[in-house]
């Protein structure tokens, strides 16, 4: 009976520090995907009121792995950030690891089932390694650079077609799922 009690206490003790140590990691990734989505979407938008869709496209170009690899550069030790869709405009966005895609799919079968998605996701890789990811779904402001014909931004997507031919990250609609940030937390 003793011997329960302490079995079962110990089992109490992992789970309660399991919980913990999963909602720092989660406070840890959403500090790190605000601080790479703020930067975007900062970016992007700042162009966009100065030089409009055009040269905003082409400042994508230019810049998203540049931005994206600063932000990271100032994260700590062992976190990562970085974005992925099943449908890219840049092919190295494509998700690089089996689990990426199999988590892709699983959200995009959800929203497709019209459920509703966690702001994040947390996937234990090993003992010491987790991936958090953070949906990403289309606004209007989206539709310039990755809508359809009727709403692309003709001149920008002129633009996008020369340095994208194989892009993929078109016809989406408001609401759509587009992807989602990876936090990559190695403890
Ligand atoms: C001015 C044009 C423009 C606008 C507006 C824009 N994007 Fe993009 N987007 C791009 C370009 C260009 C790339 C490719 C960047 C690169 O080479 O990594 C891109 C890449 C992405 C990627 C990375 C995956 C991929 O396909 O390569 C995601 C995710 C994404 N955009 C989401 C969005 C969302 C969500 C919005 C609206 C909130 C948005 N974009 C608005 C031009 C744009």
């Amino acid at each position: 009976m003793k011997r329960g009690l302490v079995v079962l206490y110990a089992l109490m003790v992992t789970l309660s520090l399991q919980a913990s140590n999963n909602k720092e990691i989660k406070m840890e990734a959403k500090t790190a995907i605000m601080k790479l989505g703020k930067t975007l979407k900062g970016e992007v938008m700042k162009n966009m009121k100065a030089h409009g869709p055009n040269s905003t496209a082409y400042f994508c170009y230019k810049s998203a792995k540049r931005l994206t690899d600063k932000v990271n550069s100032s994260y700590p030790k062992g976190i990562s950030v970085k974005r992925i869709s099943l449908k890219v405009r840049n092919k190295n966005n494509y998700p690089k690891s089996p689990d990426e895609i199999k988590m892709l799919k699983n959200l995009e079968a959800k929203v497709k089932a019209g459920k509703k998605l966690p702001k994040l996701i947390v996937e234990k890789i090993s003992a010491n390694h987790y991936k958090v990811y953070k949906p990403i779904f289309i606004n209007k402001k989206c539709l310039v650079c990755h809508g359809d014909a009727k709403h692309r931004n003709k001149e920008a997507y002129k633009t996008i077609k020369a340095k994208y031919p194989h892009d993929k990250a078109i016809n989406y609609k408001v609401e759509d799922f587009r992807g989602a940030f990876v936090a990559d937390i190695v403890k």
